[in-house]
């Protein structure tokens, strides 16, 4: 069974990102894909510090006290990631950032477990600087080695309040796509 894990990088657990996310986990979950939610948004991460340790410790990042070392593991035993982030001044949330940094990284030196994983990106925007943000997370799956699959338009929804995902009817089509290209991947991956 293929396994898809979905990164909240929203500090509103029930905001509009996750509702994105959760939309395509239930897409996936009917058509027989195992998959997770992961709460990044909200929870205290540091920067990465530059420091080298990942090459020493291979696979762990030298702080133990954040949840990065718990979501490499369970990256690396995804067969496709979807992390999705608000846009915050245009650009991903901090969470979202650090998470990137420290995960590229740690793999990087860990034998590049991303390598021909599949990597999804979807952006809450209220209004402007959505394109950036989605641009950085797919820069992320690009440095990577990751397969990037796309949609009908780009992967984003027009909302500011708690809810108004499912007031954009384009914004759900669009994010409703990617979960069945997703799931056509995957299963195209699998041979
Ligand atoms: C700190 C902060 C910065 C924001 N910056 C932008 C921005 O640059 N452009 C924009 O259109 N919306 C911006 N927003 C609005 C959020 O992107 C929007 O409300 C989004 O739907 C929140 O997603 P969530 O419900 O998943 O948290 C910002 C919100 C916050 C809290």
């Amino acid at each position: 069974m293929s396994k898809l894990l979905v990164i909240n990088g929203s500090p509103r657990k029930n905001g509009n990102t996750a509702r994105m996310l959760k939309t395509i986990t239930d897409y996936c979950d009917k058509a027989g894909v195992e998959t997770e939610f992961f709460q990044a948004g909200g929870n205290m991460v540091h920067g990465c510090i530059a420091c080298g340790k990942c090459a020493e410790h291979k696979g762990e990042c030298t702080f133990g006290d954040d949840f990065i070392n718990e979501l490499y593991q369970k990256v690396k035993a995804a067969d496709a990631i979807v992390i999705g982030s608000p846009t915050y001044y245009g650009d991903v949330t901090t969470e979202v950032k650090a998470l990137m940094d420290r995960i590229g990284f740690i793999s990087g030196r860990d034998g590049r477990p991303l390598s021909r994983k599949i990597g999804a990106a979807v952006v809450s925007v209220r209004r402007c600087g959505g394109m950036h943000t989605l641009d950085t997370i797919n820069h992320f799956y690009g440095i990577n080695d990751m397969i990037v699959p796309g949609s009908t338009y780009w992967n984003m929804t027009l909302s500011r309040d708690i809810g108004d995902f499912e007031k954009d009817d384009e914004g759900v089509a669009t994010i409703t796509r990617l979960a069945e290209n997703l799931v056509y991947l995957l299963e195209k991956l699998k041979g």
